[in-house]
C-alpha cells in the first residue's frame, strides 16, 4: 500500500510517500520557521495562509522524488489534529479533495499516535511494551505502548510542554525562535553545573511541570544580570533532561518495558538523546532514537501512522473533520 502523507498541523507543511507503513520513498518538509521568527512564535493566521500556498508544490514534490504519479498513490492519509485548526483545515481539505479524485481511501490520522510512529518507520521490528517519551512543543507524555493502537497514558505534563518551556526560556535570552534546537547548540559552550535550576517533580510520579523551572530560569537571569547565556542554557537544558530521563526510566521500569523510545521535536536534543542511550544501556533496555528529522514534524510519520490506523479500521469516514483538541485515544 503506497500511502501519501499529509500534514499542516502546526508551521511545517509536508508530504511524503511511505509504502507498507515502514518503507519511505520520498518526504518533502517546507517550513515556515523564517515567516514566524520575527513574531518570536507561530501567528496561526500566517500559518494557514503559508500552508494553503504551499501545500500543492510540497505534495508535487513528494511524488516527483517517490517516482510516481497521483494515479499510482493507494490512499491519502492526513493530520486531522490535534493542531491549529486553520492550518489542519488546509491539509484535511486537500487529503480528502485527492482521495475523491483518485477514489482512494482517505485516513484521518492523529498527529500524536504519527509521533509515536516516527520510531517504527526506521526500526520496524521494535518490541512491545515500549515506553515512548513524547516531547513536542505542545506535548510532553509518557506513553506505555503495548501494542498497534494500544496506548496507556502514564505520565503527561501539568502546565508547560517540554518544548514550550525551551522556546520561552530562548525567547527571554533573546536568542530567536524557535528555541529549542538553539538553546541546544549554545549549551555546547556552556558549564552544565553552573547554575543549580530546580528539577520539578523529579521524585513524584511520573507527571512533569515545566512552569516553575521557566520561572526559576528568569528570576536567576533577573538577579544576575551578567550570567553568560550559554551557562544559563546548559543549565536549563540540563534541569529538564535530568526529569525528562529520570522519570523515562523509571515508567520502563514500572510496566516493565524492553526499550525506551524518544518521539517528537524535543526529541531531536543532543543531550536527551546521548542520556537515554547511557541510562538504556544501565538498566538492558533497548534504545530507539529516530533520527531528527523523524523527531520533528514531517508528513512520513503521518503517512506510516495513517498504514497502521488503515490496517485495524479501513478508511475514515470522508465527512471526518478536523479537531483542534483531539487526545490519544488509550486504553
Ligand atoms: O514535534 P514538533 O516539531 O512540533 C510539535 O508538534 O510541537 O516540536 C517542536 C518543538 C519546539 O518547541 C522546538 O523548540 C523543540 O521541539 N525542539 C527542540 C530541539 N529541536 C526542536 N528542543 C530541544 N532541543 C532540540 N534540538
Ligand atoms: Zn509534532
Amino acid at each position: 500500500m503506497r500511502f501519501l502523507g499529509i500534514e499542516t498541523s502546526c508551521d511545517e507543511t509536508a508530504a511524503a510517500v511511505v509504502v507498507d507503513g515502514t518503507q519511505v520513498v520520498s518526504s518533502v518538509v517546507s517550513s515556515q520557521v523564517d515567516l514566524h521568527a520575527r513574531y518570536g512564535g507561530v501567528v496561526p493566521e500566517v500559518a494557514s495562509r503559508a500552508h494553503v500556498e504551499m501545500l500543492m508544490p510540497v505534495v508535487a514534490q513528494a511524488l516527483v522524488e517517490a517516482g510516481v504519479t497521483g494515479a499510482e498513490i493507494d490512499a491519502v492519509a492526513a493530520t486531522v489534529g490535534p493542531g491549529l485548526i486553520g492550518s489542519l483545515l488546509v491539509g484535511v481539505s486537500a487529503a480528502k479533495s485527492l482521495s475523491l479524485v483518485w477514489d482512494v481511501p482517505f485516513v484521518a490520522v492523529n498527529h500524536l499516535e504519527a509521533h509515536l510512529y516516527a520510531a517504527f518507520l526506521e526500526e520496524p521490528t521494535i518490541e512491545l511494551p515500549l515506553v515512548v517519551l513524547l516531547v513536542s512543543g505542545g506535548h510532553t507524555m509518557l506513553v506505555s505502548m503495548e501494542g498497534h493502537g494500544q496506548y496507556r497514558l502514564i505520565g503527561q505534563t501539568l502546565d508547560d510542554a517540554a518544548g514550550e518551556a525551551f522556546d520561552k526560556v530562548a525567547r527571554f535570552l533573546d536568542l530567536g525562535y524557535p528555541g529549542g534546537p538553539l538553546i541546544d547548540r549554545l549549551s555546547f559552550d556552556g558549564d552544565p553545573r553552573a547554575i543549580a535550576f530546580p528539577r520539578p517533580m523529579l521524585n513524584d510520579g511520573l507527571d512533569f511541570s515545566f512552569s516553575g523551572l521557566k520561572t526559576a530560569v528568569v528570576n536567576h537571569v533577573r538577579k544576575h544580570p551578567d550570567v553568560g547565556a550559554a551557562d544559563v542554557a546548559a543549565s536549563f537544558q540540563q534541569a529538564v533532561v535530568d526529569v525528562l530521563v529520570t522519570k523515562a526510566r523509571r515508567a520502563a521500569s514500572k510496566i516493565g518495558a524492553r526499550g525506551i523510545c524518544l518521539a517528537g521535536g524535543v526529541a531531536a536534543n543532543s543531550q536527551l538523546r546521548m542520556r537515554i542511550l547511557d541510562v538504556c544501556e544501565e538498566d538492558s533496555l533497548h534504545a530507539f532514537i529516530p533520527s531528527r528529522s523523524m523527531c520533528t514534524d514531517n508528513a512520513a510519520m503521518i503517512a506510516a501512522a495513517g498504514y497502521y490506523c488503515w490496517q485495524r479500521h479501513g478508511a475514515s469516514p470522508i465527512d471526518t473533520g478536523a479537531d483542534p483538541n483531539l487526545r490519544l485515544s488509550v486504553l
